[in-house]
């Protein structure tokens, strides 16, 4: 059944099938991951957050918080809802999301279409109840606002509560400036925005904390990097999400999309996010969370991201392009490597491997072996 629910959806323009998933998610209806066999633990524990797996659904799925414990039950360990913004916007004009299977891509300007921060308060209410997994709620400032450091203060004070974690967006490639407060000058307001957010909602203080993270974009010069693992440690930042979708257009992208404006995701940002990720780990030295997200449609990209050092794997185009089984496969997947490399646990082979290519390199060849 599924199988013919995939080979529907990829005849339907992108944004319609991305719809259909929705909903199909939020009635419950996907198939569930098959038991693991391996010996290993897939448990993972970040910021004082209990994961049954590192595996998560990338921000940018489930933006208005409709569907995420249907997208639980797919095998992911936590799902990070958004980019909400504070109030509702439209986002940019159809279409805006193209699919490139030939290159097992995605190319998206959705421009943070979102039904804003009350309308997601009132799902996520509704919703908390029947949630397995850990919940992440990814906040982003509206396109016209005057003040969007203000627009993050105000998305975690509504949200925060109903949040396992807050993300602090500040990569789409889609709303003009964002990328600007990745600079150090703009970071610490907006680090201090997250947390005086945080404090109004009462849970700054709380204990545990609730763990703030930031999601970078993958197109940053490594001075910048260096700039915001810094700001990041001293505002007590609990991780760093590398990546979001990526500018960048590799010369072999070519087929009828290829020139769409957006962010690009999938296989062509694969080694370029983990190129980040490797570079963000080396430079937190253990003092952050890291979160791995860019072309994880296999165990052994999994497996590649957290050798460089993440704790955590996102994924959201390998869903798009290969449908609902994906994670349950990623899972099995990442068992049998670990098994076949002798580890029990993810924390076993986390940062093990801290050059990019050295650790691609070991995680294809182990693939080979299971
Ligand atoms: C259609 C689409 C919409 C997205 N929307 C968001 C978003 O609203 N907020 C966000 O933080 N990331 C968003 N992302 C980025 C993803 O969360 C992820 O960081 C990126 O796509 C890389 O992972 P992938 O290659 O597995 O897709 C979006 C990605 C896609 C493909």
């Amino acid at each position: 059944m599924w199988g013919l629910f995939a080979k529907v959806a990829k005849c339907l323009p992108a944004e319609a099938a991305h719809r259909a998933a929705i909903v199909t998610l939020q009635h419950n209806l996907g198939p569930r991951p098959a038991r693991l066999t391996a010996k290993v633990n897939l448990k993972v524990s970040v910021a004082g957050l209990d994961f049954a797996n590192p595996l998560g659904l990338a921000a940018g799925f489930d933006k208005n918080a409709e569907c995420f414990n249907g997208a639980m039950q797919l095998g992911f360990g936590h799902v990070e809802v958004g980019t909400i913004t504070p109030k509702p916007q439209p986002g940019n004009p159809k279409p805006r999301v193209f699919r490139l299977p030939k290159h097992q891509a995605v190319i998206n300007r959705y421009g943070f279409n979102s039904h804003g921060m009350d309308a997601a308060a009132q799902n996520l209410q509704k919703m908390a109840a029947a949630r397995t997994g850990v919940l992440g709620v990814n906040v982003g400032a509206n396109k016209t606002s005057p003040a969007p450091i203000d627009d993050y203060h105000r998305a975690v004070a509504r949200l925060a509560r109903y949040a396992d974690y807050i993300t602090l967006n500040i990569s789409s490639p889609n709303t003009p400036g964002l990328r600007n407060l990745q600079t150090k000058q703009h970071l610490a307001d907006l680090l201090a925005a997250g947390r005086s957010g945080l404090a109004e909602a009462g849970l700054d203080s709380a204990l545990p904390a609730k763990p703030i993270f930031l999601k970078i974009a993958p197109d940053l010069h490594p001075g910048d990097l260096a700039a915001i693992v810094e700001s990041c440690v001293d505002a007590g930042v609990s991780g760093i999400i590398a990546t979001n979708t990526t500018l960048a257009r590799p010369e072999y992208l070519d087929g009828a999309h290829a020139a769409e404006t957006g962010g690009l995701s999938g296989a062509p940002l694969f080694e370029a996010a983990t190129a980040i990720l490797a570079d963000v780990s080396r430079r937190s030295d253990r003092r952050l969370g890291l979160i791995g997200a860019g072309g994880v449609a296999h165990g052994w990209q999994a497996y590649a991201k957290i050798l460089v050092g993440a704790d955590l794997v996102q994924l959201y185009s390998g869903l798009a392009l290969q449908g609902p089984h994906l994670p349950g496969q990623i899972l099995h997947q990442l068992a049998a490597m670990m098994d076949a490399d002798g580890v029990s646990a993810p924390d076993q082979i986390k940062g093990q491997i801290v050059d990019p290519a050295a650790a691609i390199k070991y995680a294809r060849a182990l693939c080979e072996k299971i």
